[in-house]
């Protein structure tokens, strides 16, 4: 079996910054409350030529670039997103479109927020068997066309934004551990309608449905218990590992994980403070900020972890 890692790391963002103050014009709500209850102070927010795969195919460019490649060198192509351009063509055709990518299999993956780490999970099975040799992994969300500008309860949460990996493989191990689950008897806890499936869907129900108190409990034990396992399953101690890469829903949760992992919040890569919650694109553009601004080193121990709707969870250790 071949050993995967991660080559190159890319990440785009919509240039529209909206802080929560901006928020506060249309709708019932405070920079203190959102910033205290979430760690959120702003969010970039796409126009309409920023759609997912528009977003994505940027991350995309840079990731490549990173890993020193081309797009001729690419034999597949997965996003993440539970914000798809299209029901059909994916949004991974349309990137590969874009990019020139040549005729190799391409497919989106839905998690919701924890699809990147299924993303780095199923690409990993390709490229250890040598199915695969540089395979494009992308998380790309386009939130604000989901939500519901009038629900201060979710629209103060999200954001827009592209993070985008090359995995492929080397001597040395990279992906050292991959853990997922899913349990969907949470579904009516977070979840998104699907207007032309569901015509049924009363218009004040039509967009991202949460019930924040709920979720952030589930969230908090689930993630609490898989940190305890990527401990244990990999004979580590608290303590070990060099930085958290999170999925960037609410800066609590985050605490709460580093704490089990015996981490201080120096350790931990946070962008939710700007980026707010960019479902599977929060974890593949905080690991681009910080490999480009030198946080991130070759040879550190990371660990990624998500939860989202579904509900689902998954985990990655790394040595980058
Ligand atoms: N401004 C002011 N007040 C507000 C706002 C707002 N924007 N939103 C809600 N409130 C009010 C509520 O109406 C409520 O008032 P009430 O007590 O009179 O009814 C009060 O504030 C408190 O609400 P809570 O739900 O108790 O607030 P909480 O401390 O739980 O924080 C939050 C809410 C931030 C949503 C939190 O529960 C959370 O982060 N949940 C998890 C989110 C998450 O992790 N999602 C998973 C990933 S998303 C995905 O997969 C797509």
């Amino acid at each position: 079996m071949k050993n995967t890692y991660i080559a190159g790391t890319g990440g785009y963002l919509p240039e529209k910054r909206v802080s929560n103050q901006d928020l506060t014009k249309g709708l019932d709500t405070t920079d203190e409350w959102i910033f205290s209850r979430s760690g959120i102070r702003g969010r970039r927010i796409a126009n309409e030529k920023e759609t997912s795969s528009y977003m994505g195919a940027r991350a995309a460019e840079r990731a490549i670039a990173a890993a020193n490649l081309t797009p001729a060198d690419i034999d597949m192509v997965i996003v993440a997103t539970c914000t798809p351009d299209l029901a059909f063509p994916s949004t991974a055709c349309l990137v590969q479109k874009q990019l020139g990518i040549p005729q190799v299999a391409a497919f989106d993956l839905q998690a919701a927020c924890s699809g990147f780490i299924y993303g780095l999970d199923i690409a990993t099975q390709y490229l250890r068997t040598g199915c695969a040799k540089n395979i494009l992994l992308i998380g790309t969300e386009t939130m604000s066309r989901i939500l519901d500008w009038k629900d201060r309860s979710t629209c103060v949460l999200f954001g827009d934004g592209a993070g985008a990996v090359v995995l492929s493989t080397r001597e040395e191990p990279g992906i050292l551990w991959t853990k997922l689950g899913a349990d969907g008897n949470y579904q009516d806890l977070l979840y998104s309608p699907n207007l032309c499936l569901q015509p049924e869907v009363v218009k004040s129900q039509k967009y991202i449905q949460m019930s924040g108190r709920e979720v952030f409990r589930v969230a908090v034990k689930t993630l609490e218990q898989v940190a305890n396992e990527a401990l244990e399953q990999n004979n580590l101690t608290r303590g070990e590992i060099n930085w958290l890469i999170p999925h960037q829903a609410n800066v609590r949760i985050i605490e709460g994980v580093a704490k089990r992992l015996g981490l201080s919040m120096d350790n931990v890569v946070l962008t939710l403070e700007e980026h707010a919650n960019t479902s599977s694109a929060s974890i593949p553009l905080a690991l681009d900020q910080a490999v480009r601004d030198g946080r991130v080193k070759r040879g550190q121990l990371l660990l990624l972890e998500a939860f989202g709707g579904g509900f689902t969870w998954g985990a990655a250790l790394i040595r980058h």
